[in-house]
């Protein structure tokens, strides 16, 4: 690498200095200028982390669409990369990973970065809930920062089905390796704080598995009422169930791993618009 911007036709752009910002394909136009800021454009004009979406095409963002079409090398977790695989260019290297070779695959993708190909890596949802640890692996294969563009999470469309205002709700993720306590604990909080919570439970494995069930056993365990309403929703933007109860009535309830829940608070907040 020369250390050069270069355009999609792989001519050094600006000048080797700077492009255009109408020209920018990651950042658009309104983030060109700061693009020297944060990260090392060679970086970003080379490999970028989209979001897909909860699963139908059309939650696809037309950014995440273009930067599909324009790649030379499209990786990710095999239902990630079914999303988008309608809009994948012929030409284009896709690389499927899962859980057990993600770090082989990654090193792959991030040589295929390093030798100047334009990789797109695809995420579910939004990167930025429950998406880190994988976009940390991306970063660590490739050796610097990578830059993000953000994708509908299966949590917009929950608030959406259910009319979730995120300003009263936090959102919580057990889908993630590591320490769980902590979260649990924040979850319990949440609760007690009187806001609802959106959370994605655990499905990997029995031994560690934190799905709608042990999350109301755990709740309850430590003081949570258990009159608080209940929504899990499955498969999200393709065959959906949905199930309403209480979170006494989830410890008895078993859901795929395609689910998401929503707890909602004792009581909604009141309006704070003006009387009518
Ligand atoms: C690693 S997390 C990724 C979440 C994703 N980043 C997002 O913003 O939606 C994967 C988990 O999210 C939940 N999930 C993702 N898409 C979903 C959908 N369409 N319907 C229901 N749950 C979904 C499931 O619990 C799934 O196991």
């Amino acid at each position: 690498m020369d250390g050069r911007v270069r355009g999609h036709g792989g001519e050094p752009a600006g000048g080797g200095q700077r492009l255009a910002a109408a020209a920018h394909p990651v950042l658009g136009p309104h983030r060109a200028d700061q693009a020297s800021s944060g990260h090392s454009l060679e970086s970003v004009f080379m490999i970028v982390c989209i979001g897909a979406g909860p699963g139908d095409l059309g939650y696809l963002t037309q950014r995440g669409a273009q930067l599909v079409a324009q790649a030379d090398v499209v990786a990710g977790f095999d239902t990630v990369i079914d999303v988008v695989r309608s809009i994948i260019p012929a030409r284009a290297e896709v690389v499927l990973m899962n859980y057990g070779d993600q770090v082989a695959q990654l090193a792959a993708v991030a040589a295929a970065h390093h030798a100047g190909k334009r990789c797109v890596v695809v995420f579910m949802g939004d990167i930025h809930f429950s998406g880190f640890q994988y976009l940390e692996r991306v970063e660590r294969a490739c050796g610097h920062r990578v830059e993000t563009v953000a994708g509908i999470s299966a949590a917009q469309i929950l608030a959406s089905r259910a009319r979730v205002c995120f300003d009263e709700t936090t959102f919580v993720t057990f889908h993630r390796r590591g320490e769980l306590e902590p979260f649990k604990r924040h979850l319990v909080h949440v609760l007690a704080d009187q806001r609802n919570a959106i959370v994605i439970p655990l499905p990997w494995d029995a031994a560690r598995s934190f799905m709608p069930r042990h999350i109301a056993a755990y709740l309850l365990a430590h003081g949570t009422s258990a009159a608080h309403p209940v929504e899990v929703w499955e498969n999200l933007t393709g065959d959906e169930a949905e199930w309403h109860g209480v979170l006494g009535d989830c410890v008895e309830r078993d859901f795929s791993g395609m689910s998401i829940m929503l707890i909602r608070a004792l009581a909604a907040m009141p309006s704070q618009i003006e009387a009518a």
